[in-house]
C-alpha cells in the first residue's frame, strides 16, 4: 500500500466514543510491549504517529488512525501485563473484547507475537476468541532482528506448532529493518477489500 496520508482520528474506551465511519478497519492485538504500536508506525511510514515505549502498558486506550482516507488502523492496549494496576487491568479486557465483538466494520485482526517467545495463554485465548467471532487473524512474528535466520526458521516452526497453524501462514517482521512490511500490507489490504 502506498501510504500518502496517515492521521490520528481519536481515542476511545466505549462504543459510543468510537469514530463513526464505514471504512474497513483492521486492529492490532498482542501482549503488552510486543511491538503493536511500532508495527503500525512502520506500516504508515511514520516514526512516531503512534506512541511506543520500552515500558509495557504504554497504550491504554483504543486509538484509531485513518490511512489515505480509505482504511482505519486500530491500536489496542496489550494484554498480559502483570504489573499494571489491578483497576486498569480490569478495564482493559472488557474494553478490548467489546471492541472486537461489536465493531461492525472490523475486517481482520493482526495478532503480534514475539518470535523469541512461546505463545502465552493470553495469545491462545485471543486466537480462540477471534475464531469464535469469525474475525480473520493475521499472525505476525515480530522482533525478527533479534535472531539469526536459522533461529528465526526454528522459532517459526515452534510457534506454528504451539498455535496449530502452518509455518507459511506466519508473517515474519522487524520494526528495526522494516523486513516483512510489504507482505503484511498485502494481507491487510486483501482482507479489508481494498
Ligand atoms: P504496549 O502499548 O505497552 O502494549 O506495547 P506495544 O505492543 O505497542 O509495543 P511498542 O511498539 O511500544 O514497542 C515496545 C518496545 O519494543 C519498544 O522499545 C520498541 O522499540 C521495541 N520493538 C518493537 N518492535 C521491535 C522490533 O521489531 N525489533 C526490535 N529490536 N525492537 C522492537
Ligand atoms: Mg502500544
Amino acid at each position: 500500500m502506498d501510504v500518502h496520508q496517515a492521521e490520528f482520528i481519536k481515542s476511545a474506551v466505549k462504543p459510543k466514543d468510537y469514530p463513526e465511519t464505514a471504512l474497513p478497519e483492521v486492529a492490532f492485538v498482542g501482549r503488552s510491549n510486543v511491538g503493536k504500536s511500532s508495527l503500525i508506525n512502520v506500516l504508515v511510514n511514520r516514526k512516531s504517529l503512534v506512541r511506543t515505549s520500552s515500558t509495557p502498558g504504554r497504550t491504554q486506550l483504543i486509538n484509531f488512525f485513518d490511512v489515505n482516507g480509505r482504511l482505519v488502523l486500530v491500536d489496542l492496549p496489550g494484554y498480559g501485563y502483570a504489573k499494571a494496576p489491578p483497576e486498569l487491568r480490569k478495564q482493559w479486557q472488557p474494553m478490548i473484547e467489546t471492541y472486537l465483538a461489536k465493531r461492525e466494520n472490523l475486517r481482520a485482526v493482526v495478532l503480534i507475537l514475539d518470535i523469541r517467545r512461546i505463545p502465552a495463554d493470553g495469545d491462545l485465548d485471543m486466537l480462540r476468541w477471534l475464531e469464535t467471532y469469525g474475525i480473520p487473524p493475521i499472525i505476525v512474528l515480530t522482533k525478527c532482528d533479534k535472531l539469526s535466520k536459522n533461529e528465526q526458521a526454528r522459532q517459526a516452526g515452534v510457534i506454528a506448532a504451539a498455535i496449530g497453524r502452518r509455518r507459511e501462514d506466519l508473517l515474519p517482521f522487524s520494526a528495526l529493518s522494516k523486513a516483512g512490511r510489504e507482505g503484511i500490507w498485502r494481507v491487510i489490504t486483501e482482507l479489508a477489500g481494498l
